[in-house]
């Protein structure tokens, strides 16, 4: 459905108040909706500690539009009714006319993300970015690696220590890192492709999760000493990129995924550039990939029951399909589709002015229980016997949702099986693991703290 034919949100700027004569934008004097009060440290703090419990709250007393303040961002209007969240997504249409961007609501939360790339650039630069690279994101090209995908699962997962408490985060990280660096980048040289995914996995390292977004090179002291270190990890990197990019050129043989894409597109181009997009790419990929399989293997790991009618299950069958997009309805990695406003909108009733931060909620979204009843269960079955499930959006929407949803299905379905052959994963302690904010992504508060057997 087009956001023209939803009368109740998205409204583009023909129809709401216009520009000034001198081009200045009266609206932005239009008050931003309502929403919790908190000082802007203590509330980035308390959202990033429960972001369930802080925007549950948040919808309870304000309703399905608010506004949170956040030390790091600035305030973000939240949009919380599915429509208008939809509506918004849509708004980054990718043409230099569109009336929001996702790439500067992204650069806006994580600095680092490059605006050559394709999570962090906009109009133009984006469809042509994400255009040279999707040929290594195609379904047909992710699912002729779904063989060599469960065997990188599969070795994972029997290296990893039996009969003691071990954290699944940082492994996860590891397995994501390996599949990237040798399906998606396609670096077929082995002590390169290792040391790639060894160097990848301490790019974003942080001891513990912190209650904080990073911070940019241009935020005070904090943010000037977290981008050296980014800047410092990021060296070795760049140095094995290059040289897996010169080796392909002096060769004269282009080899394989993105690499190959971005080498063969763009013969002349200096390879610090492709660095920078490569880079950034990765970002998109480690953490919520690593993110969706530690919540994949909590979720099935405390629920036996369908643990086993899964290993009765056809592979690849509508019940695997099930399992997966109940555990991402449940535990999306994404805490929401950012948009930075390009003009003034009507949004669910709210006249917002150009430059606003928004922000569609994952978990919001998928808990709705006007939506799901019992939305807090898992319940795989909630998907089965319909012809199209209850809406989630755990890859997002529109033209800027995810590139890499069939390659993230895929692995995702690989540790389904993995754990249905004879692996036992029992998370430890008493309550379910809660959900707290790691700069843009939901991971457990333990890091997925499991005994394995
Ligand atoms: C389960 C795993 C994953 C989840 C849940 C996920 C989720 C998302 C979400 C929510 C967005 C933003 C969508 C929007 O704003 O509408 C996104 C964008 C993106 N993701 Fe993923 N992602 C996953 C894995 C990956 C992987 C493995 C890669 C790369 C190998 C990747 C690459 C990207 C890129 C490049 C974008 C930007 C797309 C664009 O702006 O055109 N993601 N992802």
């Amino acid at each position: 459905m087009s956001t023209r034919e939803r009368p109740l949100h998205a409204v583009p700027e023909s129809q709401a108040p216009p520009r000034a004569l001198d081009g200045s934008h009266p609206e932005k004097a239009v008050a931003l909706p309502p929403g919790p009060v908190l000082g802007r440290l203590s509330g980035t703090v308390a959202f990033h500690r429960d972001p369930l419990s802080f925007l549950r709250r948040a919808q309870q007393r304000f309703g399905d539009i608010f506004t949170v303040r956040l030390a790091t961002t600035g305030p973000v209007v939240v949009v919380a009714d599915p429509d208008a969240a939809e509506a918004l997504a849509e708004l980054d249409t990718g043409a230099s006319s569109a009336a929001a961007h996702a790439g500067e609501a992204r650069r806006g939360v994580l600095p680092m993300a490059s605006s050559l790339s394709i999570f962090g650039s906009d109009e133009e630069r984006h469809r042509s970015a994400r255009a040279r690279a999707f040929p290594a994101f195609a379904p047909e090209h992710v699912a002729a690696r779904a063989g060599k995908v469960q065997a990188i699962v599969d070795r994972h997962l029997a290296g990893w220590p039996r009969g003691r408490p071990t954290r699944l985060l940082p492994r996860m990280r590891h397995l994501a890192d390996e599949v990237f660096v040798r399906e998606i980048l396609g670096v077929r040289d082995q002590p390169r492709a290792s040391q790639l995914a060894d160097r990848i996995g301490g790019l974003m390292y942080t001891p513990g999760n912190p209650p904080v977004t990073i911070p940019g090179s241009d935020q005070g002291l904090l943010g000037r000493a977290v981008n050296a270190e980014y800047r410092r990890r990021r060296r070795p990197i760049a140095a094995l990129l290059e040289a897996e990019i010169q080796a392909r050129r002096s060769s004269g043989r282009r080899g394989e995924g993105v690499l190959a894409l971005l080498v063969e597109q763009e013969p002349g181009s200096d390879s610090d550039a492709l660095v920078e997009e490569l880079l950034a790419l990765l970002m998109a990929a480690q953490e919520p990939m690593a993110a969706a399989l530690t919540w994949l293997a909590l979720s099935l790991g405390s629920a036996p029951e369908i643990a086993r009618r899964l290993r009765e299950e056809e592979p690849g069958g509508a019940y695997e399909r099930a399992v997966i997009a109940e555990s991402l309805r449940l535990h999306p990695p994404a805490v929401g589709m950012l948009r930075r406003l390009q003009t003034g909108i009507t949004l669910a009733g709210h006249a917002l002015a150009p430059d606003t931060s928004t922000m569609a909620p994952m978990p919001l979204l998928h808990r709705d229980p006007r939506s799901f009843p019992d939305p807090d269960r898992f319940d795989p079955d909630r998907h089965l016997g319909r012809d199209s499930g209850p809406r989630t959006w755990p890859f997002g929407h529109g033209p800027r949702s995810c590139i890499a949803q069939a390659l993230a299905r895929t692995q995702l379905a690989a540790l389904a099986r993995a754990m249905g052959d004879g692996l036992t994963i029992r998370p430890l302690g008493p309550q379910p693991e809660r959900m707290v904010l790691r700069a843009t992504i939901l991971v457990p508060r333990r890091s997925g703290l499991v005994r394995l057997s």
